[in-house]
């Protein structure tokens, strides 16, 4: 019988050795330590032993198991801390692999200017509104003092889509719209970003399709130099301090009087280049003070109120800023052209 727990032992040591899995060592102890085991086996048959023999092959057998349970510990440890490292090595990451790139989008050039001005003229205390595209006839002309016939329609070419239904042609109906709303009181101060459409052909500097920003004022006692001091706030803020405006006579049948309004030209500083064909003035938009016939038309008392009205295209004002030399540029999405206008920092 010692010799048979001798050889367990050895046994069971072999197989100990050969265990690389925990499942496998698993296997070892159940088939040695087991119940059903082959020390179990040996304790159980002791009772054909004789009274000398018992305690000694008992003690024995015990000793056997505690080597053997021992050792299946020791190599437990060994294939626990095997199973960490292997893990740990699977799972590296490695921090010097250049990361993988995200590409992120970004307003468009034309977005940031509107964007911009909205901004500004909200600081300045006004709200934003807006109107249809799709406009009346009423609202688009007559209500800005352009009767059916008036020889100014000429001015806009428009794309008509029934007898009083068209495509609006600028931004200006909204200053109706707007009026109407308030039911002749004041104050009214708002600005208005919107597409509008002309039939032009499309060129470097025109397109039949572009962006207006509208601005109005209506309160009592609004005065030509509210719109003078106003323009200039906007003009230094948008296109820098240095920047001088200046107005001149024009004609729109919604203003009395009418201007336009010019920035001295950054590039030649004045003197005169291909950018401000040699004036050093680039025009920039067109106002005046509100007919009393509009303020009239849209239920304001033109005794007791006056106002003023601006609006401008917003490509323009983006090409002036930006330098961009070609109106198209803005609707045809060419990423070379948008990747332009990315922070500088990705
Ligand atoms: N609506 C005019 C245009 O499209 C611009 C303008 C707006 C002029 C408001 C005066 C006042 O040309």
């Amino acid at each position: 019988m010692k010799e048979r727990l001798k050889e367990l032992e050895l046994e069971a040591i072999e197989k100990i050795n050969q265990a690389s899995e925990l499942k496998e060592l698993n296997e070892v102890r159940v088939s040695f330590l087991g119940k059903k085991g082959p020390i179990t086996e040996v304790l159980r048959g002791m009772g054909k032993l004789s009274v000398e023999e018992r305690p000694v092959i008992g003690a024995l057998a015990n000793e056997v198991r505690t080597a053997i349970a021992e050792k299946i510990d020791e190599k437990q440890k060994i294939l626990e801390a095997e199973l960490v490292q292997r893990k740990l090595a699977s799972e590296t990451i490695d921090v010097t692999l250049p990361g993988r790139r995200v590409n992120i989008g970004n307003h468009h050039p034309l977005t940031k200017v509107v964007e911009e001005i909205e901004d500004l003229f909200i600081g300045l205390g006004y709200t934003v509104a807006e109107g249809p595209e799709v406009e009346t006839d009423y609202y688009n002309f007559e209500a800005l003092n352009l009767p059916k016939g008036h020889p100014a329609r000429d001015m806009q070419d428009s794309f008509y889509i029934t007898e009083e239904l068209l495509m609006r042609t600028h931004t200006s109906p909204v200053q109706a719209r707007t009026m109407e709303k308030h039911g002749g009181k004041g104050p009214v101060k708002i600005i208005c970003p919107g597409k509008v459409f002309r039939r032009d052909n499309d060129d470097a500097t025109h397109s039949h399709q572009f962006m207006q920003i509208e601005g109005l004022v209506v309160d009592e006692n609004i005065r030509m130099s509210d719109l003078k001091g106003t323009l200039e706030v906007f003009a230094k803020k948008m296109f820098g301090e240095d920047r001088e405006i200046r107005l001149r006579p024009s004609f729109f049948p919604f203003t009395e009087p009418s201007v336009e309004m010019d920035i001295s030209c950054k590039i030649c500083g004045g003197k005169g280049c291909n950018v401000c064909k040699g004036t050093g003035w680039i025009e920039i938009l067109g106002a005046g003070m509100v007919h009393p016939r509009v303020l009239e038309m849209s239920g304001f008392d033109s005794k007791k109120y006056t106002g003023f009205a601006f609006g401008m295209g917003a490509e323009r004002i983006a090409m002036l800023k930006y330098g961009i030399d070609d109106i198209r540029h803005f609707y045809t999405n060419d990423i070379r052209f948008l990747k332009q206008f990315l922070p500088t920092d990705r």
